[in-house]
């Protein structure tokens, strides 16, 4: 296994091209199997959930080509729609294959993807929408049986709690379903505005786009053609590289981002004392390393991300105050709290709220819990006082491209080790 060695205390200074969003590019892989040609994906990151969605396709039959950050997928030939539990428990939004395969095949087994270390992760929401449109849902031996013999039906869809996957996977069986979909209380993210926007611009009419209250208009079991797709720039990975300078110092240019989709971000880090200068599509972060504290609540979009809360709660660390954390969309998305305090951080933590009082951090061995708790140890080492070595970090590899050559490119010392080395004293 590799670990992350990290020395502290650098100056950043340089620039990052930021990669594609991999929570946009998987439904957008996931939507593949509606279409009747070869689809063209730019701008795919090269990380490991994507792969794993690829290779789930491939089980089913359908073929893909990977190079680069070009995609290519075709899903004529699915000759199975049974993703198997090996594939689907070591990534859950697998899960995102069962609306379209349903919508297509009229029939699908998707094993239940289980929780993750933040939380039960339930889908029922997404079922019972399913339900609504005509399928039968069974769940049986640890998979999700659904059929629909005569193809989805058009239904209205209310959300008790806004889904990001949910409603991609409803906008996606929607699209196949004979008559009109409406779904209200959907999710807003960029991810589910571009699967909607794909869909709308290859013959899905949608309305309602960026709105909670979605109007699909189903093309009644005909796939469509699917012309070239680029995937939008990855707002989690921009917002993790500001929270880098932000807490280390220095002048960093991010190039190859949206910024309209990183103003709860950018608006807590201004909130904090890190400065910005805006381009189309670029971002300058400057910081002394000096930062104020912060009080945040996450939300869905357009509020402040619940992916984000980690990493600011490594700047909070080191704030000049006491800064508070309300978690209200994962009931266990603390774990990196232990891993932050074996460093020296203050983090009290009470339910679903953590109080953090800023002070100094050391070097520590650390262990990675889940995707983003792993980003927030990078963001504290790159601050602590001597060396930190972060383990498990397959974790990290499920979301971040490149992340150790971006680091480096701009002035951080980071080496990626294999866990026979024995450390550097
Ligand atoms: C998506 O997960 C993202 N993953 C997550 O990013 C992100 O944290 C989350 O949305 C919230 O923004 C992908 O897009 C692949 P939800 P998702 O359904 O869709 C409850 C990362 O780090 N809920 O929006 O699974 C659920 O328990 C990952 O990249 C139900 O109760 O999240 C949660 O409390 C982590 N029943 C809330 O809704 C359901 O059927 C929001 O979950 C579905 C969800």
């Amino acid at each position: 296994m590799d670990y992350l060695q990290i020395k502290g205390a650098k100056n950043l200074e340089g620039k990052i091209a930021i990669s594609g969003a991999k929570n946009a590019a998987l439904p957008i892989i996931a939507m593949t199997i509606l279409a009747k040609n070869r689809v063209k994906i730019q701008n795919t990151p090269q990380v490991a959930d994507i792969k794993t969605l690829i290779k789930l396709l491939q089980n089913l039959g359908a073929t893909a080509e990977f190079k680069d950050s070009t995609l290519q997928i075709e899903t004529l030939n699915i000759n199975s729609t049974k993703a198997t539990y090996d594939i689907v428990r070591t990534m859950r939004a697998s899960i995102l294959v069962l609306g379209p395969l349903l919508a297509r095949f009229g029939h699908c087994e998707v094993s239940l993807p289980g929780g993750c270390a933040i939380g039960a992760r339930p889908i029922d929401l997404h079922l019972s929408a399913l339900e609504k449109m005509g399928a039968k849902i069974e769940i049986k031996d640890g998979y999700v049986i659904a059929s629909a013999n005569d193809g989805l039906k058009g239904a209205n869809i209310v959300f008790d709690k806004i889904t990001v996957t949910g409603t991609e996977n409803i906008v996606m069986a929607a699209s196949l379903a004979n008559g009109i979909t409406k779904i209200f209380n959907a999710a807003k993210e960029p991810e589910v505005v571009q699967l909607c926007e794909i869909l709308n611009q290859n013959g899905v009419k949608i309305e309602g786009i960026g709105t909670s209250e979605l109007v699909i208009y189903g093309t009644n079991r005909s796939l469509i053609n699917i012309d070239e797709i680029t995937v939008i720039p990855d707002r989690i990975e921009a917002g993790t590289y500001m929270c880098a300078v932000a807490i280390a110092g220095g002048k960093v240019v991010l190039e190859n981002i949206n910024p309209d989709h990183l103003v709860a971000i950018t608006s807590k880090l201004s909130d904090m004392g890190v400065k910005f200068e805006f381009g189309s599509n670029f971002i300058k972060v400057i910081s002394d390393g000096n930062l104020k504290p912060c009080n945040i609540i996450t939300t869905e979009f357009p509020g402040f991300p619940t992916d984000m809360q980690a990493q600011f709660m490594a700047l909070a660390c080191v704030a000049d105050g006491v800064s508070s954390i309300d978690e209200r969309l994962f009931e266990n998305r603390f774990m990196h709290a232990s891993e932050l305090s074996r460093m020296g951080a203050d983090i009290k933590l009470n339910a679903h709220i953590a109080t953090i009082t800023g002070g100094k951090l050391n070097g520590a061995d650390v262990m990675a819990t889940d995707l983003r708790a792993s980003s927030a140890l990078i963001i504290a080492a790159l601050r602590a006082q001597g060396i930190t070595r972060i383990h498990r970090i397959y974790h990290l590899d499920r979301g971040y491209e490149n992340l150790e050559s971006k680091l480096t490119a701009i002035g951080a010392d980071i080496k990626r080790l294999s866990e026979r080395v024995n450390y550097e004293s």
